[in-house]
């Protein structure tokens, strides 16, 4: 079968080179968004060939200058990660013919990614991200060191998923977080760091928490639920981030706009069955934050001036009385 394959090309002189130098300051990702250009390619494969394939039948015998990054060809290293027709996947696992759209399937890295040259994205966002949620065990001292901690069945299970994590970077391409705040930490961090701060063998379970509900952290997640969808191992990130919030929230860490938001969010359904947007933000930054309600008002301004304030009376809705009755009947924090 014929297939055409439209590949990003990137090369490294200038931006990058430049900022690479040792010590220079590494620029956000959307500063290092290279001016690239698309070259189009015409492959001679069977049916059953994948993305990869084509890559390496271009690089092997039309154009050797095609750089990518790849390994193990099965799904198991993650190496080649990259946008596939717009959106993060493994070229290994993306087979041509279900990705080939108008005749065409299109090769780039990821915008919100820096670019080494052609498909291969640089990981160093992606592992300073993972280095940051100090992503190893600090094990619990053993009353005898000579013996095992034995950890229980169940708990071990809730942390499997995260486990078939292979580092390939796809959560941390298509996360809308990310794209517009590089100090998120991003889903494959978060979901590292549930396998940790869920670990019953963990010492630092507490200080972990702490740290993953400052900013750039757990709350900062806006549920887009692109992690879920790209991640070839079904490590679900996000899944793993609400979890991280309960276990915070449990622990006390809630003195944050994140909590904040969702208590504000959870009582104004269960008071009038619908959000009051009004009292959203200010409750969200505290009511008691002059500075923060300061810094809010721009975005007020903003809003009013696009006609988007919500009115100033606030109704409930016909029949809230259920609405109330399900809060109550779910009890828990938001009771
Ligand atoms: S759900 Fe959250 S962590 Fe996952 S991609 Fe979206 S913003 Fe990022
Ligand atoms: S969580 Fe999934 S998408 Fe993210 S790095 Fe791990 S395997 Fe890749
Ligand atoms: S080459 Fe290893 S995951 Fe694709």
């Amino acid at each position: 079968m014929q297939f055409t394959i439209e590949v990003g090309r990137y090369n490294p002189d200038g931006i990058y080179a430049e900022n690479a130098k040792p010590g220079a300051p590494y620029p956000p990702p959307w500063q290092q968004a290279p001016p690239r250009r698309y070259q189009t390619y015409t492959v001679e494969l069977p049916e059953y060939a994948v993305v990869l394939d084509a890559l390496i039948a271009i690089r092997e015998y039309q154009d050797e200058s095609l750089a990518v990054r790849c390994a193990c060809r099965s799904a198991i290293c993650g190496s080649c990660a990259m946008w596939i027709n717009g959106h993060a996947n493994l070229a290994c696992k993306s087979k041509l013919t279900e990705f080939t759209k108008d005749g065409k399937t299109r090769v780039e890295t990821p915008p919100s990614m820096p670019v080494i040259r052609d498909l291969v994205w640089d990981m160093k966002p992606f592992w300073e991200q993972h280095n940051k949620v100090k992503p190893w065990l600090v094990g619990k001292p053993l009353a005898d060191p000579s013996q095992e901690y034995r950890a229980d069945n169940s708990r071990m299970e809730e942390l499997i998923q995260e486990v078939s994590c292979i580092s390939c970077g796809c959560c941390l391409m298509d996360c809308e977080s990310y794209a517009v705040n590089p100090e998120f930490l991003g889903p494959h961090a978060l979901a590292k760091a549930f396998r940790y701060a869920g670990d019953p063998r963990d010492a630092e379970t507490r200080e972990r928490l702490g740290d993953y509900s400052k900013p750039g952290g757990v709350w900062d997640c806006t549920h887009c639920y692109e992690c879920v969808a790209q991640c070839p191992k079904g490590v679900a990130p996000l899944e793993q981030i609400l979890k991280l919030r309960r276990m915070a929230v449990d622990s006390g860490f809630t003195n944050n706009a994140g909590t904040r938001h969702a208590d504000a969010f959870a009582d104004s359904v269960k008071h009038s069955g619908r959000l009051n947007e009004l009292t959203l933000m200010p409750r969200s930054t505290g009511l008691f934050n002059v500075v923060g309600q300061l810094k809010t008002l721009p975005s007020a301004f903003n809003m009013a001036r696009a006609g988007k304030l919500p009115p100033l009376l606030h109704k409930s809705i016909p029949g809230v009385k259920r609405i109330k009755a399900i809060f109550e009947r779910v009890g828990g924090r938001f009771k």
